[in-house]
């Protein structure tokens, strides 16, 4: 059964570049980002995870950590971090997780044997600080994912579990969002000081409330 919006992430305890981590003590009171990759030493893996060292910043910002996973064994992660950092003038610095047996693939389906028997696909979730999946993507092998939707979602559920707003299509940070159906036009008014543009009855636009 997939993991869904809403259910608990599987916690386990895994081997990984940065030594042994118990996934949610790990976590801590913070958001997570739990990115599977096909294969050690290929090419589009090679530029994700240099992509993603490069955002260290970016996920701090964000109160989030990020931590990968494939099927390889612990000595070909570190051998591959050395060729990530020459190749995309990077500094790996977050844990990749070991799972030769397949126990965090089997928790989050990250094997899609109808794509492949034995790699994981391209997956993303996204972890609440309640430790609960609030975003699944998933990509195939030969689609390198873009990093920049996935802090632009991050963006977008830390709002969105705030207030009581959505946000349009292809929003970006600072940008005008939503408010939710569920809240009356007489709530709105003590919850949107700044007033909204009413474009439909259900479809009100109002400023970032948090800016
Ligand atoms: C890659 O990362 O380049 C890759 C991995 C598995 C299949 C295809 C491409």
């Amino acid at each position: 059964m997939a993991l869904l919006l809403g259910d608990d992430a599987p916690d386990f305890t895994a081997d990984t570049t940065a030594g042994t981590v118990n996934f949610h003590e790990w976590l801590g009171d913070g958001w997570g980002v739990l990115f599977s990759h096909p294969a050690d030493f290929t090419p589009v893996c090679t530029t994700e995870l240099g992509t993603v060292a490069k955002l260290k910043d970016e996920f701090a910002k964000r109160n989030t950590k990020v931590i990968a996973v494939s099927v390889d064994p612990i000595e070909s992660h570190k051998g591959w971090v050395s060729d990530i950092n020459e190749t995309q003038n990077t500094t790996v610095n977050f844990p990749i997780i070991a799972d030769p047996d397949r126990k965090v693939a089997d928790l989050y389906g990250l094997i899609h044997p109808n794509a492949s028997n034995n790699t994981t696909v391209r997956s993303v979730f996204v972890i609440g600080p309640d430790k609960k999946v609030k975003l699944t993507i998933t990509y195939p092998a030969s689609t390198g994912r873009n990093f920049a939707e996935i802090l632009r979602v991050l963006d977008s559920l830390q709002l969105t579990a705030n207030y009581s707003v959505a946000t349009p299509a292809n929003w970006n940070e600072g940008e005008d969002v939503i408010i939710v159906p569920a809240v009356s036009d007489e709530a709105a008014k003590e919850k949107f000081p700044k007033g909204w543009n009413a474009i439909k009855p259900y479809l009100r636009v109002t400023p970032q409330p948090n800016k």
